[in-house]
């Protein structure tokens, strides 16, 4: 087993941290928030992912994790330094690398010799050379070793991931990494730092694009009368195909696809590649967003202007708390500016959001209300009482976002229905 150190502790390098030592790894995680290191030092885990929680206790309880704000502690005895930091979208769509930077430059005076940095973090194609021309030495080496980890899927993805990816220019740092992943059974792909840092961000675009897609396809179904439901399941049957990501609903959104699409765009853009095909991939999201708002637009004389829409599900996707660039907060967005009163519930969400009433149960979200959007697909949303619902209702109107109620049923409780896609 080998000492690993941490450097960042997200949601990529919490969930790597957690999953490295309970595979009995030794491993110390950092991170410039004290709070949050004081509250994973106790085994509170800042974010909500399924089976995080008691990882994180048992590793703990091992010794096999600890947690400090103090990165030269965590790497200095370090075989593998995973660099999981923040790549936040720039101004012009490019990847903020400054983070990254900031931390090879400190790492790289701690760093033993012998030691591979690992960069985790989704980082622009060229960044390996990068990182190494921040760490200044000439006795480590810097791999590329991009993470697929899904919000909400997280630990299952990192213990059965489909492929591992190892970029390296460097023979013996490839053979450690592969002893690193020794216990894994997954097919592992050796190749240069630039083609797995693009590995990553084709997946991500390709898997924004199957999104993409059937949305469009969704609205062709609408304006034709076919049912994408059943379009959808029937492409999935094409081993070529798949079936997954292949769900209308209100567009994509998270911390990832949005951020790594603009960033593949603007990557080609500056090599004078225009990457028109992805721009429309984007293009298509964003008239997602409107397209949900005119549905309930549609039923309510053409405009939300005062009325009242309860938005059921804040966040991203379900099984997560993360509302970092969520289509449902676009739509809310988009209602506010119509004149819309917009209220919300979500499991995971509480607090104060400028412009939206967050109310801590779906019934008071929707009491009095002129429409309901489900924008995301919790559990829970499909099997709320909506009979109760309707009679709190101003007026029982549904906009399914995700198709995940079905429309007889609905509309047997005396709702006006519509879904994404058909308009069975
Ligand atoms: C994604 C990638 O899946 C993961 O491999 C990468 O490491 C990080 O980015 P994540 O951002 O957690 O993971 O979310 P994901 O499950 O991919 O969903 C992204 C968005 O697509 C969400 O808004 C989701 O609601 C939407 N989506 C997904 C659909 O609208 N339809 C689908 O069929 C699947």
């Amino acid at each position: 087993m080998f000492k690993i150190a941490v450097v960042g502790a997200g949601y990529v390098g919490l969930t790597t941290a957690a999953c490295l030592s309970s595979l009995g790894n030794e491993v110390r995680c950092s991170d410039i928030d004290s709070l949050k290191i004081n509250k994973l030092s106790n085994g509170i885990s800042p974010i909500f992912e399924r089976g995080l929680d008691e990882l994180l206790l048992s590793s703990l309880q091992s010794g096999r994790l600890q947690f400090s704000s103090d990165n030269k502690w965590a790497v200095e005895k370090a075989d593998f330094v995973f660099l999981c930091l923040p790549t936040p979208q720039g101004m012009n769509g490019e990847a903020d690398l400054s983070y990254i930077e900031l931390a090879a430059k400190e790492i790289g005076q701690y760093l033993k010799s012998g030691s591979i940095v690992v960069n985790k973090s989704t980082v622009p194609v060229g960044s390996t050379s990068i990182v190494e021309s921040e760490l200044h030495r000439t006795d480590v080496s810097v791999v590329s070793n991009p993470e697929f980890l899904r919000e909400g899927s997280a630990l299952s993805d990192f213990f059965n991931p489909d492929r591992i990816v190892i970029g390296s220019r460097s023979p013996e740092a490839t053979g450690m990494m592969k002893k690193l992943y020794d216990s894994f059974s997954s097919p592992i792909i050796e190749t240069d730092p630039a083609t797995a840092e693009t590995i990553k961000y084709a997946a991500n675009a390709f898997l924004a694009t199957k999104i993409s897609f059937i949305n469009s396809v969704a609205a062709m179904c609408e304006v034709v009368g076919a049912d994408v439901r059943v379009v959808s399941k029937a492409l999935g049957y094409d081993s070529r195909i798949g079936d997954s990501f292949l769900s209308p609903g209100p567009g994509w959104g998270g911390s990832c696809f949005p951020k790594d699409v603009a960033a593949m765009i603007k990557m080609a853009d500056d090599t004078g590649y225009d990457f028109s095909f992805l721009k429309g991939v984007v293009a298509v999201n964003e008239a997602q967003f409107v397209r949900i708002v005119d549905k309930a637009k549609k039923y309510l004389d053409g405009s939300v202007t005062g009325k009242k829409i309860a938005v059921l599900g804040l966040t991203f996707k379900a099984n997560t708390d993360d509302l970092r660039d969520s289509p449902s907060l676009k739509i809310c967005e988009l209602l506010i500016q119509s004149g819309a009163i917009v209220t919300a519930y979500d499991p995971t969400v509480s607090g104060q959001i400028v412009g939206i009433s967050i109310f801590e149960s779906p019934f008071d979200a929707c009491s009095n209300s002129d429409a309901v959007i489900i924008a995301t697909e919790w559990e829970e949303f499909k099997t709320l009482d909506y009979a109760k619902l309707s009679v709190s209702m101003k007026n029982p109107l549904i906009i399914d976002a995700r198709n995940i109620l079905n429309p007889e049923f609905i509309r047997g409780l005396g709702y006006v229905y519509e879904g994404v896609g058909h308009s069975l």
